[in-house]
C-alpha cells in the first residue's frame, strides 16, 4: 500500500502540491489526470524522492519513506520510466535492458561482457523484453529503433528494476493511435504484483486501464473514483471541457 498524507511542495512561494491525500491498494492501477500544470509531475518527484516534499508524508509497505533519497526508493522496488528520453543510443535494445537490470541487482554495471556472466540477469532481460514486446528487436541499435519501440524500452528500463510499484509518466505522449493501442495491451499484461501509478493524457486508455482514477487541479486533489465515477463526475467534466475527448 502507498500512502500519501497532507502533501505539499511549494517553489518559492508557489504552491504546486497542496495537502494531497491518497492511498493506491497492492496491485491496483491508478491513472492521475489533471490539466497541464497541474503538479502530476512533480507528485511522482515526490513520490520517488526526486524532489522533497515541503510538508507531508509517504509511507510504503508500511515504512515511512518520507526521508529517504530516491536510491533508498528505487532499493524497495519503486521504479519509474521518464517522460523523457532515457535511453543509449548507440546501445542494443539488449544492452540497454542490462544495464537497467545489473544496476538493480547489484552487479558489474560498468563492464557489459561481465554483467552479462551472470544468468540472473540474462533471464530478467528476456523477461523485460517479453513484457514490453520487444523480444524481436533486442539486438537492434536504440538508434534504429521507432519512437514506439522507443517508449516501449523505456518502460522495460523501468521493469528490467523488478519495481513493486511503478510510475509511468505519459506513457503514451507524441505516439498514434496504434502504438496507444500497443500500449493497452502492454500495461493490461504486466502482472498484477505490480502496482502502476500512471499519468495519462490519453482518455480511452485512461480510463479502460485504471482500477480508479485520481484528478489534481492547481496541485488539489478534486476528485477521486473509478472511471465511470469519474467520467459522470462535474467537477471533472467542467476541468476537461474541450480537451476531453
Ligand atoms: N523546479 C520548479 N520550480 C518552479 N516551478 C516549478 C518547478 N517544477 C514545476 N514547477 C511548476 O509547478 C507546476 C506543476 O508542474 P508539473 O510539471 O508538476 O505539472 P504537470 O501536471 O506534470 O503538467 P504537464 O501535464 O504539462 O506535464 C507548474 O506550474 C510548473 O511550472
Ligand atoms: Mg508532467
Amino acid at each position: 500500500m502507498l500512502k500519501v498524507d497532507q502533501l505539499s511542495k511549494d517553489f518559492g512561494g508557489l504552491q504546486v502540491i497542496r495537502d494531497l491525500s491518497f492511498q493506491v491498494a497492492d496491485g491496483e492501477r491508478r491513472v492521475i489526470l489533471g490539466p497541464n500544470g497541474a503538479g502530476k509531475t512533480t507528485l511522482f518527484h515526490l513520490l520517488t524522492g526526486v524532489k522533497q516534499a515541503s510538508s507531508g508524508n509517504i509511507s510504503y509497505a508500511g515504512t515511512d519513506i518520507s526521508a529517504m533519497d530516491a536510491v533508498g526508493r528505487a532499493s524497495i522496488g519503486i521504479a519509474r520510466s521518464y517522460q523523457k528520453n532515457n535511453l543509449f543510443e548507440n546501445l542494443t535494445i539488449r544492452e540497454n535492458l542490462m544495464l537497467a537490470a545489473s544496476a538493480a541487482t547489484g552487479k558489474s554495471n560498468w563492464f557489459i561482457r561481465d554483467a552479462s556472466l551472470h544468468a540472473d540477469v540474462k533471464t530478467r532481460i528476456e523477461e523485460t523484453a517479453e513484457m514490453v514486446a520487444l523480444s524481436d528487436q533486442l539486438d537492434m541499435m536504440v538508434n534504429a529503433i521507432s519512437y514506439g519501440n522507443r517508449r516501449q524500452l523505456e518502460v522495460g528500463l523501468a521493469l528490467a528494476t523488478k519495481p513493486s510499484l511503478l510510475l509511468m509518466d505519459e506513457p503514451t505522449s507524441g505516439v498514434g493511435p496504434a502504438m496507444i493501442d500497443r500500449f493497452h495491451h502492454l500495461l493490461d499484461s504486466l502482472p498484477r504484483d505490480i502496482t502502476i501509478l500512471i499519468i495519462e493524457h490519453d482518455m480511452d486508455l485512461a480510463f479502460s486501464i485504471a482500477d480508479r482514477i485520481t484528478v489534481l487541479n492547481f496541485g488539489e486533489k478534486v476528485f477521486e473514483g473509478t472511471p465511470a465515477e469519474t467520467r459522470g463526475n462535474a467537477t471533472v467534466r467542467q476541468i476537461y471541457l474541450g480537451e476531453a475527448k
